[in-house]
């Protein structure tokens, strides 16, 4: 596995791996890897034959005051993980490498980006478009693995890949659960004892309207998302930021639930925002 950290020395590397017409598949991260992210990389292993993941902590996708600068920075292990699944390249590069000092040109999907997290978190859509778009123009791969746990993120990407044209299949891979059903997120490492103990709650509630719908019948969103809220006020440390049953292409909320609606939700607790989601089926 070779660790690149220039642009041209990942340039270079899959014009090699085209050369001997290898697949390429691109998992983008910022580092911190748990079990979520190596089955992204495990997905990307079984259908590539070339496989990069990146590994930058994209400063544009930070609001002024949120955890940049603390955000988890973990490389060295990052790497061993990745060389277990057998990755071909880890791009790591460094922010001068990756932006040109002032850099100013963004690529942003204003209609489904200052909507849920859009609306908590300004700018952020606008920073991970930009960087993503960046990330394909660079390794220009023929897959792409994001997970569902940041759905707004797949769904806009999705939608960017459709309308800037990029010839780019985006794999959209299933939320890994910690066995409390907590999901896996690198933030989760922010997290207290006592608010890990908390935190499954958050699928609970998710769970909760799933049920409704399945045993119950009921498709009411309004009722549903209500039945979520009460269940979630027995937990005073959570402070819901979004509970909404929306529609996966336009991120409107819906007034009845069925098949390919997404049950979204983002909390606070303490300190640590947390999100999850779960498409009824
Ligand atoms: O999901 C992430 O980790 C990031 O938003 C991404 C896609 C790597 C862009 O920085």
């Amino acid at each position: 596995m070779k660790v690149l950290v220039t642009i041209q020395a990942v340039r270079e590397a899959v014009r090699e791996a085209r050369k001997q017409g290898r697949v390429v598949g691109l998992v983008p991260t910022m580092g911190a890897l748990h079990q979520g992210h190596l089955s992204l990389v495990q997905q990307a292993c079984r259908e590539c034959s070339f496989v990069i993941v990146s590994i930058f902590v994209n400063p544009t996708q930070f609001g002024p005051r949120e955890d940049f600068a603390v955000y988890p920075r973990s490389l060295s292990a990052d790497c061993e993980l990745l060389k277990r699944e057998q990755v071909d390249v880890v791009f790591a590069p460094s922010v001068e490498e990756m932006y040109v000092p002032k850099a100013d040109t963004w690529v942003e999907i204003p209609s489904l980006s200052r909507v849920w997290e859009g609306r908590f978190r300004p700018g952020h859509f606008r920073g991970v478009c930009t960087i993503v778009a960046k990330l394909f123009n660079i390794v220009q791969p023929d897959f792409a693995y994001f997970g569902w746990k940041d759905a707004q993120q797949l769904i806009i990407i999705r939608k960017m890949v459709e309308e800037l044209n990029y010839p780019i299949v985006i794999v959209g891979c299933p939320t890994v659960r910690e066995k409390s059903g907590l999901a896996c997120s690198s933030r989760n490492v922010f997290l207290s004892p006592k608010e890990r103990a908390i935190a499954p709650a958050i699928y609970q509630s998710l769970k909760i309207i799933q049920d409704m719908v399945k045993s119950k019948g009921i498709t009411q969103a309004k009722k549903l998302i209500l039945a979520a809220r009460k269940f979630l006020k027995n937990y005073p440390q959570i402070k819901i930021q979004y509970l909404a049953a929306i529609e996966l292409q336009t991120l409107r909320p819906v007034k009845k639930v069925g098949p390919g609606v997404l049950i979204v939700v983002a909390v606070k607790l303490g300190k640590v925002r947390l999100i999850d989601n779960l498409l009824l089926t």
